[in-house]
């Protein structure tokens, strides 16, 4: 007989031990380890399972579900995926359960969307939903926070969609640990993929995630679930974006930009528009083309310059790359006589957007020698190219893209790297170096 396996996990902090002990080996906490079920437990192996050869797999074509909002489809790789565990995680109040319900409001009219709440009431759900824009009259919604409660729902109902909003409400009387514990959270998942799996029902997840991002929940859950976005943004001002940091049947480079209103969240389909609103001619600021998966969007860097009082000086990188950023600074010092060394510097990219990619150095170093002289560049360019370290500009994956953009967004200067096979593209000015680019943006 298969002897009966045990396994035991910090509430405290999800360490798994196949023993019990009174202190956790981890984090040093003292009696949270409870006992989990395992799935091995008193199982027989009937025969051995036959391996198959890779090349007599066929294409398997995934079916995918739009969820009737285009931008969410985008970020999802082409909408969801049937069978699919879909987490979405974000800070409160940041527009979770309003993207959740206006998705289900469409997933309803083509097929069953279920939104089962542990935070509100049903009342409170269907009031939020008369003021959307889409109809929610048939999505079903279900109160529960029970584990076992919610999986037999889905197990009678069958809804191609089930949302559950949030993740942290579900308890399992099975399983020790307090109510959004890690255990709990994680034992939740485990069965809701069990589930999603065998019924082919899409689940979405809905996480809640504190302001420093650590709350243990969502982030023990990524490697669980097929799909993990954030829905980010500035609380006081309107605009969200909602990015994808892991997706099994897609790109992990999409994003989408919603603004949220009265009557819930609009998909905003040229973010460019709205991320140079405030720009113009400057002191600080460059326009840089960012590469997202399919789109180019153009983005503001913005730079700040000023004498220090502290030492070492501060750095301050908002949505561009700090390393990078401390590269940018040696090249300039470097090769074009700017020195930064008892200056403070803050560079970051306006309205939250972000331009991580080495493609914004060029950009950076722009707007942070105009910050220096205290003048806007001549011309209100945009700029892309990596900058090496001896002052050279190197090309970028993207190139015509990035100044095409430029161009169609009458910006009639856009500074980039050379290349060998010149594309003759509106405004384009090919540089070989930092001093180079220096010298077109000076008045
Ligand atoms: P919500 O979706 O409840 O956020 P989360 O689930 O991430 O906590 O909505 C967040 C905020 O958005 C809330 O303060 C109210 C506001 N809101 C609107 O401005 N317009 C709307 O149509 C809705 C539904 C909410
Ligand atoms: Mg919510």
């Amino acid at each position: 007989m298969a002897r009966e396996r045990k396994a035991y996990v910090c509430t405290a902090c999800g360490h798994a031990i196949g023993r019990w002990v009174g202190k956790c080996p981890e984090c040093g906490e003292w009696g949270t380890l409870g006992e989990v079920p395992t799935s091995s437990g008193g199982l027989t192996l009937v025969g051995a399972p036959q391996p198959v050869v890779l090349g007599e797999i066929g294409d398997e074509t995934l079916r995918r579900i739009p969820t009737g909002i285009g931008e969410l489809d985008r970020v999802l790789g082409g909408g969801l995926v049937e069978g699919s565990l879909v987490l979405i995680g974000g800070e409160p109040g940041i527009g979770k359960s309003t993207l959740v319900l206006q998705a289900l409001a469409h997933l309803s009219t083509t097929g069953s969307a279920l939104l089962i709440t542990g935070e509100e009431s049903a009342a409170q759900v269907a009031g939020r939903g008369r003021r959307l824009a889409a109809s929610c009259a048939a999505v079903q919604v279900l109160a529960e926070t029970r584990l076992e409660a919610v999986i037999s729902t889905i197990e009678a109902h069958r809804p191609t969609v089930c949302a559950i909003d949030s993740v942290q409400t579900l308890v399992s009387d099975r399983v020790e640990g307090a109510y959004g514990s890690v255990t709990q959270v994680r034992q939740a998942t485990a069965e809701l993929v069990r589930i999603a799996k065998s019924l082919g029902t899409v689940i979405i997840l809905v996480g809640q995630v504190t302001k420093d991002g650590n709350l243990a929940g969502p982030r023990t859950l990524e490697h669980l679930v097929d799909c993990v976005l954030t829905f980010d943004g500035d609380h006081l001002r309107e605009h969200r974006v909602l990015r994808s940091s892991k997706n099994r049947f897609g790109s992990t480079d999409e994003t989408a930009l919603f603004s949220m209103g009265a009557d819930g969240l609009t998909a905003i389909e040229d973010p460019s528009a709205i991320y140079l609103a405030e720009s113009g001619d400057r002191i600080g600021s460059c326009v840089f083309p960012a590469v997202e998966g399919s789109r180019t969007v153009l983005v503001e860097i913005q730079a700040l310059v000023g004498p220090t009082e502290v030492i070492p000086p501060r750095r301050l990188a908002g949505g561009v790359d700090r390393t990078r950023l401390a590269q940018v600074i040696a090249v300039l010092n470097r090769h074009a006589g700017r020195r930064f060394g008892d200056q403070d510097v803050f560079v970051s990219v306006a309205a939250g957007a972000r331009a991580l990619d080495p493609a914004a150095d060029l950009a950076i170093a722009l707007a942070l020698v105009s910050a220096d002289r205290g003048k806007p560049l001549v011309g209100r360019p945009a700029a892309f190219g990596e900058l090496g370290l001896t002052g050279a500009i190197r090309r970028v994956g993207h190139h015509d893209r990035r100044a095409q953009t430029a161009a169609g967004h009458g910006i009639t200067m856009t500074i980039a790297p050379e290349t060998r096979d010149q594309t003759a593209i509106a405004g384009l000015q090919a540089v070989a170096d930092i001093q180079a680019a220096i010298e077109l943006v000076s008045g």
